[in-house]
């Protein structure tokens, strides 16, 4: 279709002057204004174009895509209204029912809340979801999905250490396997503290980054060791025989990275989770790996523990009939 003020406009009358009235020069003028606007129109899209062109071209954004939002009006004018899209996050949390889960999930969310184009894999070991936890959600606002991965009973019996964490993470990454295609994925415990330029920081990554991670082992953080811009090693206070040496918190991973590895997970081996899960994405060369935070010369996340709190005693129901004290109650996790 040849483009012309009229078809863009719709209405076809042009602009008020020159058409229809039989006056030769008025109509002139109203076909060079038309030419005029045809040739502004082009104009606009070819730099439109080269502009799409030109930041598809930039390392950094080149991530950032444009894409058409809405089709809207500007003056006379239908127009495509177009974004820069940031790349997706996908941040996988694995949770589980205590007293102090509310408070974890509302601290974590709110923290995702000033982070864009993010979506919050939230993924609790139990057999079904907990309504509590869908309202918490719901009321913080962050996109999220939220499923459930119960850890297999034969590790849930063990007296010895548990893979905590693991069939929920593993969920996460079977969910992005299906609906993902773009972005990078995040393993964010629940109890963690995350400052959010992290998360733009990992954003870009192409294969897989890493960074250090602070309140780890007796070293106080455990980092990525990077000498002359190039990593040499792994600073943590339990090494173990590990080739990645690294907390949960301190690696991203892009999905598209992610999907070339089709078995790459996370073992039920605890101790050895980020080390197996890692390990599982080879061919990973160490120069490959991105090194975030200031080139690790700063801290921005960290591994907290929250301290345990014995389950609520039940309320008296009697005692405390038709108070405000029966609501509360409802809000309470209990095991
Ligand atoms: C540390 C690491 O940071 C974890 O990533 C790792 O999974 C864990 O050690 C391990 O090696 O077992 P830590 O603080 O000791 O984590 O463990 P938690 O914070 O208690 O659990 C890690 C994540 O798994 C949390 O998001 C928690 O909500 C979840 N979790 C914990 C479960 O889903 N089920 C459980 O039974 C316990
Ligand atoms: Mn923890």
């Amino acid at each position: 279709m040849k483009l012309t003020y009229s078809n863009l406009g719709g209405s076809g009358n042009g602009i008020g002057i020159g058409n229809g009235n039989g006056n030769g020069s008025k109509m002139s003028l109203g076909k060079s204004i038309k030419m005029y606007l045809t040739i502004f129109i082009a104009t606009t899209c070819i730099y439109m174009v080269l502009y799409q062109y030109h930041i598809s071209q930039e390392p950094f954004a080149g991530s950032e895509v444009v894409k058409p939002v809405a089709w809207g009006v500007v003056g006379r004018f239908v127009c495509q209204q177009w974004t820069i899209c940031k790349p997706p996050l996908y941040i996988i949390t694995p949770t589980y029912r205590r007293p102090e889960q509310t408070a974890e999930l509302t601290r974590l969310g709110y923290t995702l809340k000033h982070v864009a184009n993010l979506l919050w894999l939230v993924i609790e070991d139990a057999n079904k979801t907990n309504p509590l936890v869908a309202h918490t959600l719901d009321r913080i606002g962050v996109p999220y999905e939220y499923m459930v991965a119960p850890m297999p009973e034969k590790y849930k019996q063990t007296k010895r250490a548990k893979p905590r964490g693991v069939s929920n993470r593993n969920r996460g990454l079977q969910y992005l396997r299906q609906h993902a295609t773009e972005g990078v994925l995040y393993f964010a415990d629940d109890d963690n503290t995350y400052d959010i330029s992290i998360f733009e920081q990992m954003r870009y990554i192409n294969k897989v980054a890493m960074w250090p991670v602070g309140l780890v082992t007796k070293t106080g953080v455990s980092s990525p060791i990077i000498q002359n811009g190039k990593l040499v090693g792994f600073y943590d206070g339990w090494i173990g025989g590990r080739k990645y040496p690294v907390d949960m918190a301190g690696f991203a991973v892009s999905v598209k990275f992610l999907k070339e590895r089709p078995k790459a997970e996370m073992p039920f081996k605890p101790g050895y989770e980020e080390d197996g899960f890692l390990r599982s994405l080879a061919p990973l060369d160490n120069s490959e790996i991105e090194l975030l935070a200031d080139e690790c010369r700063d801290v921005l996340t960290w591994h907290t523990q929250t301290k345990k709190n014995a389950p609520a005693q039940a309320l008296n129901r009697t005692r405390y009939r038709d108070t405000n004290l029966e609501f509360i109650d409802k809000l309470l996790v209990r095991p």
